[in-house]
């Protein structure tokens, strides 16, 4: 075996992943947020989740900018009303992440921006509830780089120092 297919297969073995919610019903998020109202209405995925200057990451929306329209502090929606007392606490809203690749993998939406987000994360603006809709582990970067014919060297997405 080379060297480098032992670090592949190093890799892969590690690559299990921090643990995810399994998004089988919206009351498993903080509040039950439909991402389906939310696109009937036309507002853009950019809009709640535009790149973040400090990491590169994309964001997902605090109470502020939820509340920017929904304001009052005592809504009929229960779910509102949990919007608004983590906007009154000053809380962030602690929402489960549903994608999520180990920290030492080098990925950037930036550099994968001619791809369409539903390619990688399903139809989101049909959904109430997202889960994981498509295989983001290795098999899966690898897959894609493969058929757009784009470099799979382990150096691509990782440090390795020599
Ligand atoms: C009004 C704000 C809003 C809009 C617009 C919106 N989202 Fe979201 N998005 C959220 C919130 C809140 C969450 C976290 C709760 C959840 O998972 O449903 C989220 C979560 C996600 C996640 C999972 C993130 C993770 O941590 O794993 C993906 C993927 C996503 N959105 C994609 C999209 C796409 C694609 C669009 C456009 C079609 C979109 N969103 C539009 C608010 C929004
Ligand atoms: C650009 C404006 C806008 C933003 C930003 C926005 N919403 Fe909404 N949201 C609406 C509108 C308008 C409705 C009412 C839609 C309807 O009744 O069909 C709604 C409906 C809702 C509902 C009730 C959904 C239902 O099933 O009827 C909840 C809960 C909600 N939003 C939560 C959130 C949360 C949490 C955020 C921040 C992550 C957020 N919204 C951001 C405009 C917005
Ligand atoms: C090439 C595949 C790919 C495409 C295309 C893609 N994503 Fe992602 N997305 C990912 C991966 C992989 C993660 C997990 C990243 C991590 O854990 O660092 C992720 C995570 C997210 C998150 C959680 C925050 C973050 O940055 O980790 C949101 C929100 C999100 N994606 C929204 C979108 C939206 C909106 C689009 C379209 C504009 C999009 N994605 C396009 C693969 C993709
Ligand atoms: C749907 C197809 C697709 C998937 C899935 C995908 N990629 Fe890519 N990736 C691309 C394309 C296309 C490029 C080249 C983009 C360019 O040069 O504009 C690229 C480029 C990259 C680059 C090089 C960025 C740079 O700075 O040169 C890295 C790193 C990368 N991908 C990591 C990943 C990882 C990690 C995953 C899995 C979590 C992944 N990709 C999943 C299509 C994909």
């Amino acid at each position: 075996m080379t060297a480098s297919a032992l670090l592949y297969a190093v890799f892969f073995l590690l690559w299990a992943g921090p643990p995810q919610a399994d998004g089988k019903n919206g009351m498993e998020q903080p509040i039950a947020f439909s991402h389906k109202v939310h696109s009937r209405l036309g507002i853009e995925c950019a809009v709640c989740h535009a790149p973040l200057a400090e990491t590169g990451k994309l964001n997902v929306p605090k109470p502020s900018e939820c509340t920017r329209c929904h304001q009052g502090s005592a809504p009929k929606n229960p779910e509102l009303r949990k919007l608004a007392e983590f906007d009154r606490e000053g809380r962030e809203i602690p929402w489960l992440p549903i994608y999520k690749i180990p920290d030492y993998v080098e990925f950037s939406h930036d550099r994968h921006s001619r791809e369409k987000c539903r390619i990688c994360h399903g139809p989101v603006q049909e959904r109430d509830v997202l889960r994981k809709e498509s295989d983001i582990s290795m098999k899966g970067c690898i897959a894609c780089h493969r058929s757009r014919g784009v470099s799979i060297k382990c150096n691509l997405c990782y440090q390795i120092s020599p």
